[in-house]
């Protein structure tokens, strides 16, 4: 019995089944036979159809900066209702009132509302995938299409790469304006979903944007008359941030260190001569790789200059001024006292008043009172211990350059003198001689007995005029050198100089520059002047951590 009746439900059940699915087939066909996809929903003259759409985001793919283009993937929900399609109504709800679920039509066999991204930038109006439809008994259509829009984003340069984007998808219908269809946003809990929803459990995280704010609006241009269909639009908003890492990482501290390289050239001596230059030379080529490096990722506009650009011109204009640096300071380090003079206020200037500013460990230069031409150094008077001068023993002459001075001189005596002199050699050693213990009676001061011997011997007279000449051209050589060695001195506060002002240029301008980037943050809220978020109410803090 209970078998029996077990089967009997059975055969009733799969009968019921049956029945349900051919149910299911008549009302498509039922709901199919006369409609026209081309004829929008109106069922009394002047009905307006509501579309309502809500954007949820999947993907940021890419911000293309040099195409102006944002690549995401969304699913776009639209919502309508069709009175052709419901059943729930005589004379339809007296044969299928027992499907009380939605049913699934293709979407290419029914009217749709022509939803386009208007700022394409690839010609790829539509969505992805015509997927089916979901059409409830009272005839309202469920549309969630998936699509991949490049979208057109205007990029603004002025920062990068510490910027921000505000980027924009704009959906309007293509054919119908807003005398036939009113666009507005999906409501949800009586409140309009006024942003772009992000599922966290389907998002997929960009490694180079942050989305800040992702606000949704229906707009209406008032320029246009409600017959155009520029009129009314949807706007899902998308202001994103750049994690600047990876510039930072990839071309920011390599330029900054290679520019800093730069300064060092300051501590190369002028002996080194054109190593100066070819060092900053060098940098300024290695400058120019980051420059290309930048022109490549950034849109070719000339409205505005990124920051990073603005910054890599800077530090070549830094290490352009070094170089010019570099050539004064050769050419004055290797200047000689024949061709250039220096005159005693510069001289004051340069090495007194400015190496005892700078604190600079060189010899400094006083002004002396005893010699009057300017060929005379004041070194030898700097002995003033209270200044703590840091003084240079006096170098050692060598005595090779004695020995020529005394041939010289002696290349200078006529050879007959010396002849005579040799002849008169053995009279004159014996009459000095005499003279001298006959003297020494009565002149005892040592400048007596050398008069008196010079005039006693031309041999000493000869001697003693010669070592007047040694000593003569030696103090002239050691004027000489010690006026080079000025030059080189003078060159050496001139890099000083140039050194420290650089410095300071590059620190403050790298420091200026990166806070300007620094402070480069999106605004707090979406729209200036609006203090909505723009964020479902559970979660009004941003998305991102
Ligand atoms: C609807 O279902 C009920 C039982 O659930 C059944 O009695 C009735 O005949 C069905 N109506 C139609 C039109 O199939
Ligand atoms: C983004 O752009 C829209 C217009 O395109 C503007 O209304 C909005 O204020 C902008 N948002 C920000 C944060 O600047
Ligand atoms: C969100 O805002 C509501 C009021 O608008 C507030 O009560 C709630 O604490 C806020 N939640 C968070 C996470 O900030």
């Amino acid at each position: 019995m209970a078998a029996q009746s077990l089967s009997l439900w059975t055969i009733v059940f799969m009968f019921a089944t049956v029945t349900g699915l051919n149910l299911e087939g008549e009302l498509v066909k039922d709901l199919m036979r006369g409609y026209n996809k081309n004829v929008r929903p109106m069922e009394k003259s002047g009905d307006i159809t509501k579309v309502t759409v809500k954007m949820t985001l999947t993907n940021l793919i890419s911000l293309n900066e040099k195409e102006e283009a944002l690549t995401t993937s969304v699913w776009i929900e639209m919502q309508w209702c069709d009175y052709r399609l419901r059943w729930n109504q005589p004379p339809r709800s007296s044969l299928y009132k027992n499907l009380t679920s939605q049913m699934r039509i293709p979407s290419k066999s029914i009217w749709l509302p022509d939803i386009i991204l208007e700022n394409n930038v690839d010609g790829k109006f539509e969505i992805a995938l015509y997927c089916n439809v979901l059409v409830s008994p009272d005839g309202c259509v469920y549309w969630l299409p998936p699509a991949i829009y490049r979208s057109a984003c205007s990029i603004t340069v002025n920062y990068f790469p510490f910027d921000w984007q505000n980027c924009s998808m704009v959906f309007r219908s293509q054919s119908y304006n807003a005398n036939e269809i009113e666009l507005v946003l999906t409501e949800e809990d009586k409140q309009p979903v006024e942003w772009v929803v992000i599922d966290p459990e389907a998002f997929t995280e960009n490694g180079e944007w942050i989305i800040k704010h992702r606000p949704a609006k229906k707009l209406t241009n008032q320029r246009y008359t409600k017959d155009e269909l520029e009129y009314q639009e949807v706007v899902f908003f998308l202001i994103i941030q750049r994690k600047p890492l990876f510039y930072v990482i990839n071309i920011i501290v390599p330029c900054v260190l290679i520019s800093s390289l730069g300064l060092l050239v300051y501590f190369l001596p002028a002996k080194a001569g054109g190593q100066k230059c070819t060092m900053s030379i060098m940098i300024l080529l290695a400058q120019t790789v980051f420059l290309i490096l930048i022109a490549k990722k950034v849109p070719e506009t000339s409205q505005a200059v990124p920051l990073i650009g603005k910054y890599v011109m800077f530090v070549m204009f830094v290490t352009i001024i070094v170089v010019m640096n570099c050539v004064i300071v050769l050419n004055v380090s290797l200047r000689s006292p024949n061709t250039h003079s220096l005159t005693n206020k510069s001289r004051k200037i340069l090495l007194n008043i400015v190496p005892r500013l700078l604190k600079m460990q060189m010899r400094l230069w006083t002004p002396s009172d005893d010699c009057s031409d300017g060929s005379c150094n004041g070194y030898g008077h700097s002995t003033d211990a209270s200044r703590n001068v840091f003084i240079v023993p006096c170098r050692r002459r060598s005595s090779l350059g004695l020995i020529s001075k005394a041939e010289e001189y002696v290349m200078k005596t006529a050879r007959t003198e010396l002849m005579f002199s040799r002849l008169r050699e053995r009279e004159g050693l014996m009459k000095s001689a005499l003279e001298k213990i006959h003297n020494g009676l009565d002149g005892d001061t040592a400048q007596n007995l050398a008069a008196s011997l010079a005039q006693a011997s031309p041999e000493v007279r000869q001697c003693v005029a010669s070592c007047k000449h040694i000593a003569e051209s030696a103090r002239q050589q050691n004027d000489f050198d010690s006026e080079n060695e000025e030059w080189f001195l003078v060159g050496r506060v001139i890099d000083r100089v140039c050194f420290i002002v650089m410095m300071l240029t590059f620190f403050l301008g790298t420091v200026g520059i990166f806070l300007t980037g620094h402070f480069n943050q999106p605004p707090s809220v979406p729209f200036p002047g609006d203090t909505r978020l723009y964020l479902p109410p559970q979660e009004n803090s941003t998305i991102d951590e």
